[in-house]
């Protein structure tokens, strides 16, 4: 069957809000249609490539940023403080594993949420969920829970101004490789993960002393001086993703125009369901989830589905199985993938599979289940001889409390209360994530003695 941006309309979809105003709804995908793209094909088209070297072992992908974006808390140090952790992540795990790192922010677009239950429920009032700022309100009012498609106006703005600012940091010289000390985050710098963040950055410096020596310095070689930061976001909310879609006058193909990278979650991937079908037709670089009720036969069909000339660097397959199931679920997917032949690159979730509630009422996840997860995906990687492609986080620059456990952390389910900001789920503090990256450059070089 023929598609186009808005074939997925033709099919059952799940996860989407129901409008009210469907005047207004028109009114606003038409408005959006007619904006500039955040985003060009050529953008998309270089992390296709960075993807297929992933995908060969050539590289490392870190994908991290908030559960969800919100319209109140927009700023620019957040945003600067997340740049910085992605840059010092990076780092650590391009001198461990000497390859080097493809950065994508959880970010400029990440709004539109999946919910369990339709409606929630409180002292007998019954309002549709919140499904992210882009759809509704968080406040449990009835006016807030309301959807509203001006949302998707606001969003579009964030995201832009977002990208922009992410833009000015990877060029203007926050990326300089001879700052990389600067970028230790305030909270971090005093503890001992500060510490061996500092030898490393020690050691970089050295190098880049050794390197100017001889002739090589940010002025005369542009990657020492700056970086790329490609974006992303779950294409949940397709109204939105449409509006975004055109077509590359260069190619004649579609691409979604609202982030370099887009991807399926784990409850809308159904074969023959709407984000399926738009999926197909454009031309980005796409992820999809992967979660324990994944069948082998539905993973090649899904596979064939979405890119069904077996392209390197399409297709990043982000397993999210919990610590307790992925032993027990990933090694027959991946088996079953490797000698079927397919391209595609694996990266880890380690975040969606380990919710918990704290004895605090808290939801939250903990430090050591993450970080076993992520060892574990890269041991079974290991064992098959196949490449783990890299990680997908939950995580912020900021020192919040959502997240229990970690030794530079230690957050306990009392201190879950003190910093708690999540729209949505938990997030890895800069702290956390730091630490798991220097887990995992650990877990890496063991793999490769
Ligand atoms: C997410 O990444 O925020 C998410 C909802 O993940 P999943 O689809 O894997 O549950
Ligand atoms: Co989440």
């Amino acid at each position: 069957m023929k598609w186009t941006p808005s074939s997925w309309r033709n099919f059952p979809i799940k996860q989407q809000p129901t409008y009210q105003n469907k005047e207004l709804l028109k009114a606003v995908e038409a408005e959006l249609s007619t904006y500039p793209p955040i985003i060009f094909a050529g953008e998309a088209r270089n992390l296709k490539n960075d993807l297929a070297k992933a995908g060969r072992g050539e590289a490392f992908i870190v994908q991290g940023g908030d559960c969800a974006e919100s319209f109140s808390a927009f700023n620019a140090d957040d945003i600067k403080s997340l740049f910085k952790l992605i840059l010092q992540m990076s780092v650590v795990l391009t001198y461990s594993s000497g390859k080097p790192v493809i950065k994508i922010g959880r970010i400029a677009g990440q709004f539109a949420k999946p919910r369990s239950s339709d409606f929630e429920e409180i002292d007998g009032l019954k309002l549709p969920s919140y499904r992210g700022d882009i759809i509704n309100s968080m406040e449990f009012t009835r006016e807030a829970r309301e959807p509203n498609p001006k949302n998707m106006l606001k969003a579009y703005n964030q995201s832009a101004a977002t990208l922009n600012l992410f833009r000015a940091f990877s060029r203007g010289g926050l990326a300089d490789l001879n700052k990389v000390h600067r970028w230790n985050l305030d909270f971090i710098k005093d503890n001992p993960l500060g510490q061996r963040y500092d030898e490393l950055s020690d050691k970089i410096d050295s190098s880049m002393k050794f390197m100017a020596a001889c002739g090589l310095t940010s002025d005369t070689v542009p990657q020492l001086h700056q970086t790329t930061i490609y974006t992303s976001h779950e294409a949940l909310l397709l109204n939105y993703e449409e509006a975004l879609t055109r077509e590359d006058t260069e190619t004649g193909d579609w691409y979604d125009c609202a982030a370099h990278m887009l991807w399926i979650g784990d409850r809308t991937r159904g074969i023959d369901e709407a984000h399926i079908e738009y999926f197909r037709g454009i031309k980005n670089p796409i992820g999809c989830k992967v979660g324990p009720s994944m069948g082998e036969d539905e993973l090649i069909e899904l596979i064939d589905a979405l890119n069904p000339d077996n392209e390197e660097g399409r297709l990043n397959l982000i397993v999210r199985m919990g610590a307790d199931k992925i032993q027990d679920y990933f090694p027959k997917l991946l088996k079953r993938v490797k000698d079927e032949n397919r391209n595609v690159v694996w990266s880890c979730d380690p975040m969606h599979g380990n919710v918990e509630k704290s004895s605090t009422g808290f939801k939250t996840r903990d430090f050591d289940n993450i970080l076993s997860e992520v060892e574990q995906f890269i041991f079974i990687h290991k064992g098959m001889g196949t490449v783990a492609g890299g990680i997908h986080l939950e995580m912020t620059g900021n020192d919040v409390t959502e997240c229990t456990g970690s030794k530079s952390s230690a957050i306990t389910a009392e201190g879950l209360s003190s910093r708690y900001h999540t729209q949505c789920d938990p997030r890895l503090n800069a702290n956390q994530a730091l630490e798991l990256s220097f887990m995992l450059s650990d877990a890496i070089t063991q793999t490769e003695k």
